[in-house]
């Protein structure tokens, strides 16, 4: 095969911080300006059977143990790996909203033990390109007024202090500010977007082969 192989791309953060409206812009960016063949993607996957469960879940119309809903939402990246690997392979950059990232930030939130959060999701396709939307601990520009599950502004407290920990743990980690330098308003759209298109173009520069490795391994 010839083709180069295209960029796994994810956006992590809290719920409500920016990440779907970024992602969508980049997306049609790269595909329609840039021409290059891309894929939108989000986890959780609601459209699978385990993503339904998930999604039941999620609403509070069904209850699994912190465990058992780790492992579903783990699941769900595991029953979409062969077709993103394949994707990949076809020259695709995938753009992915969520990743284990957030499934490792939310059970710990919740005291699950780290160790075996990440041990479900070792050897998923590792993203070459993380970008960590980040609103500076002490901020309130963001509301929590939200139905779902996790949508407090006490839980995602906890959530942020965990997603503290892949911060600098790789190259491939990037925080994207999302609020202005004076902490009190959100940092406008076409500035954070300028700012992500620069981190892809260097992770897109940055792809050399079609190897395809393996992550927290
Ligand atoms: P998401 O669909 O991104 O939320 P929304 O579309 O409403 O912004 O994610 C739903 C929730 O699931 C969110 O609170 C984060 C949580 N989550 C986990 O707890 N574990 C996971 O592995 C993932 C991917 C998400």
């Amino acid at each position: 095969m010839c083709t180069k192989r295209g960029a796994l791309i994810i956006f992590e953060g809290l719920d409500r911080i920016g990440k779907t409206t970024q992602s969508k812009l980049l997306s049609n960016y790269l595909s329609e300006e840039c021409g290059i063949l891309c894929e939108r993607l989000a986890f959780p996957d609601r459209s699978t059977q385990i993503g339904s469960l998930i999604d039941n879940y999620l609403q509070r119309k069904i209850e699994f143990n912190d465990h058992t809903i780790h492992l579903l939402f783990s699941a769900n990246r595991w029953e979409c790996m062969d077709s993103m690997r394949e994707k990949l392979l076809q020259g695709y950059t995938l753009i992915v909203d969520r990743y284990a990232y957030s499934g490792v930030a939310f059970s710990q939130a919740k005291g699950l033990d780290k160790k075996w959060c990440q041990s479900c999701d070792i050897g998923l396709i590792k993203p070459d390109l993380v970008l960590y939307f980040n609103r500076g601990i002490q901020s309130n520009c963001l509301s929590y007024t939200g139905d779902e599950r996790y949508e407090t502004k006490q839980f995602q407290e906890k959530v942020e202090s965990q997603f503290e920990q892949f911060r600098s743990s790789s190259h491939q980690w990037k925080d994207i500010n999302v609020i202005n330098s004076d902490n009190t308003n959100m940092r406008d759209k076409e500035s954070i977007q300028n700012e992500i298109r620069l981190y892809v173009k260097e992770s897109l520069e940055k792809i050399k082969s079609n190897n395809i490795e393996e992550l927290w391994k």
